[in-house]
């Protein structure tokens, strides 16, 4: 089987079909990854670009390891330190990269719609890792993969996106994949942080009580305060933002049941998280950076042309 796109810019533009062909391929990756030697020749001709104009720990390391287990040469640039400084256009500079015979081009850019952009005008395959508030599909791919590998399923299980809705391209992500795959969402924070409309644009329950969306849910998914995106005061201090929606031990074991706690990282430990629930044993934080890098592989291959 193979995709229906030749870019991954969205979760928007992906099939149901699509998105089970990259977990599945992902599955058969995961188990490559458990072995003494982890490096499979499957895009040994292939040239990939790393570029990123916007700061990343997990994604950029996660794409530069999928690639190099996966046999690709692989080249990164960082916007700083860059011709970028000297005025050189997105443009001009990846026109100039792929005069270099690069084949992929996997892009984080704070502008939304710059992968977009790209796509329109160079004929490389473009992977988004995360433009402006807009889109992180493999990040929303390793999120499902992660609950799958967990739960069985993502049908009829209810993921709650807890925090900072508004800024966040992991919520819109997540909402667009779990929907399609048939899980329930509820999207819950401060009614500053989640946008107008929400519910009938996106299907999904509303919930302003961090208490109610954690008794619903199977699974939690909380978000970063994303305090370089907001230009204005949203709520009051980020020890009342905890007070209010911090998700805490406590909280958990007032529940009736064991939910799984999810972050895509950076966490601000003692803002959206505490440090008890982020290393305890229901959060599988650590798990999903683990996956990142199976999903990835799975979407370089798949985007290359490879049968999953
Ligand atoms: N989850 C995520 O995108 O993390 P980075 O910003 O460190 O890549």
């Amino acid at each position: 089987m193979r995709l229906s796109t030749k870019h991954l810019l969205g979760i928007r533009e992906l099939s149901p079909q699509d998105i089970q062909l990259i977990l599945d391929t992902a599955s058969q990756f995961k188990e490559v990854l458990q072995r003494p030697i982890k490096k499979v020749p499957s895009l040994r001709d292939v040239t990939i670009v790393n570029l990123f104009y916007e700061n990343s720990t997990r994604t950029r390391i996660s794409f530069e390891l999928a690639e190099k287990r996966l046999s690709a040469d692989t080249i990164n640039f960082s916007a700083s330190g860059s011709s970028v400084s000297k005025g050189e256009t997105l443009l001009d500079t990846v026109n100039n990269i792929l005069s270099m015979k690069v084949d992929m081009v996997v892009m984080r850019h704070s502008a939304t719609g710059a992968p977009h952009f790209l796509a329109r005008h160079i004929p490389a395959a473009i992977v988004n890792a995360g433009d402006g508030i807009n889109e992180h599909p493999t990040q929303a791919l390793l999120d499902a993969f992660s609950i799958r590998e967990r739960l069985g399923t993502l049908e009829g299980k209810k993921v709650a996106i807890i925090g900072d809705i508004m800024h966040s391209r992991v919520a819109l992500s997540n909402i667009y994949l779990l929907k399609k795959m048939g899980a329930e969402v509820t999207v819950a924070g401060p009614p500053t942080l989640i946008p107008k409309h929400m519910a009938e644009a996106f299907n999904v329950r509303v919930e302003y009580d961090l208490n109610k969306a954690l008794q619903w849910c199977d699974v939690a998914n909380v978000l970063r305060i994303q305090l370089e995106r907001q230009n204005q005061v949203l709520f009051s201090s980020l020890r009342e933002y905890n007070l209010a929606y911090g998700v805490k031990k406590s909280l958990l074991d007032n529940l009736d049941k064991e939910i799984l706690v999810m972050h895509p990282g950076p966490i601000n430990r003692g803002v959206e998280l505490d440090s008890d629930v982020a290393d305890s044993k229901q959060s599988i934080i650590l798990q999903q950076v683990e996956n990142g890098v199976a999903v990835r592989m799975a979407v370089l291959y798949l985007l290359a042309g490879r049968e999953g």
